[in-house]
């Protein structure tokens, strides 16, 4: 079978460097340091998530994987033939090739990455396995608004599918910003299928984000090699450590880089002083109950249709379906 050609990448760029300069500048100048977690996914950062989806400890992948494969042809009984499926954050495509193998005849696949390497390099062995497939990559930040291929726009419907609980690394604020946003993108009749990591136990969620073999370790300081290569920091590593935390007050998981000792970093000619102890927040990540999101769906305009969860209720794959107004 022959593959497919697929047109060029609409935008082939990268984070914008002075958009990545103007955030850690800003985030390092903060009372309390912080980072915008989306900055972890340079090439090195791509895989090393990768990596952490293999660890024993690092639950979510898997249960969502499981709960896609369980019920993969009732979830895809949401998408119309001739739809357009639009994934955000779609990685490695691994969850995207499960809901594929299901699928109807689709007008596009339009896998959304702010990773364009990454985003290229997997369209290309995504398309190997799937030769009759419509795949339409875009090197985008979901946080703005970006345009859809033609052939997606031009479908008669749009389906969003933002998997790996990626949306819990927003802000709840930032999170209903999203989803406004999406349902714009996509437009009236739209649906979203959403999985979200849930509320359990402390010590399952402590020990998923401080596998024993380091990755996840490895993850967060890899964002200060990122910094020391595109912006000129001078951050050593060493002297940083990775803490992982569950804050159950605000149902969320904390990640931070600790300096272990006072000192001075430049970045992009700006010096920054850390006390011994002072952390940089490098991530959220949000643990939902399938009714907090649901409430937070409802208020812009989703309403929750489905919900799909594992035996031991880990992990939710959710969807919502969006009026004719859109
Ligand atoms: N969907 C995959 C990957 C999750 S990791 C899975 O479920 O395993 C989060 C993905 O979202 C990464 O591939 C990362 O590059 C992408 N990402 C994070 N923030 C982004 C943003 N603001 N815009 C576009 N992509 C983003
Ligand atoms: C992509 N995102 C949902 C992951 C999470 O679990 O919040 C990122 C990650 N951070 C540390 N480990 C994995």
């Amino acid at each position: 079978m022959v593959a497919l050609a697929r047109s060029a990448l609409p935008i082939a760029d990268d984070v914008d460097i002075s958009t990545f300069k103007h955030d850690v500048l800003k985030g390092l100048g903060a009372r309390r340091k912080h980072l915008p977690p989306k900055y972890f996914y340079d090439a090195a950062g791509s895989q090393l998530f990768d990596r952490i989806t293999d660890q024993a400890e690092y639950y979510p992948t898997r249960c969502e994987m499981h709960i896609l494969q369980d019920n993969a042809a009732e979830i895809m009984r949401l998408v119309p033939a001739g739809a357009a499926l639009v994934e955000f954050g779609s990685g490695s495509n691994k969850k995207a090739r499960i809901l594929l193998a299901a699928a109807p005849v689709l007008a596009a696949y339009v896998p959304v990455d702010i990773s364009g390497e990454m985003l290229e390099r997997e369209a290309d062995a995504l398309q190997l396995d799937f030769p009759r497939l419509n795949i339409q990559p875009v090197a985008a930040d979901f946080t703005h608004e970006f345009e859809l291929p033609e052939e997606a726009k031009a479908a008669p419907v749009r389906v969003g599918l933002f998997p790996g609980s990626t949306i819990g690394n927003f802000e709840p604020h930032e999170a209903s910003s999203f989803l406004r946003n999406a349902a714009k993108i996509l437009g009236p009749n739209s649906k979203l299928i959403i999985g979200a990591d849930l509320i359990k136990p402390t010590d399952i969620l402590n020990a998923a984000y401080n596998d024993a073999a380091g990755v996840t370790a490895k993850f967060n300081l890899n964002l200060l090699v990122r910094i020391n290569r595109e912006l000129g920091g001078t951050f050593d590593i060493k002297s940083f450590e990775h803490h992982a935390f569950f804050n159950r007050e605000r149902h969320r998981i904390e990640m931070h880089l600790a300096s272990l000792k006072r000192q001075k970093v430049k970045v992009a000619g700006e010096c920054f002083d850390f006390r011994a102890g002072e952390t940089i927040h490098t991530e959220n990540s949000y643990k939902y109950s399938v009714e907090s999101l649901g409430a937070l769906a409802r208020g812009v305009g989703w309403q929750p249709s489905a919900v799909w969860t594992d035996a031991k209720k880990y992990f939710s794959v959710q969807a919502f379906t969006m009026g004719p107004k859109g």
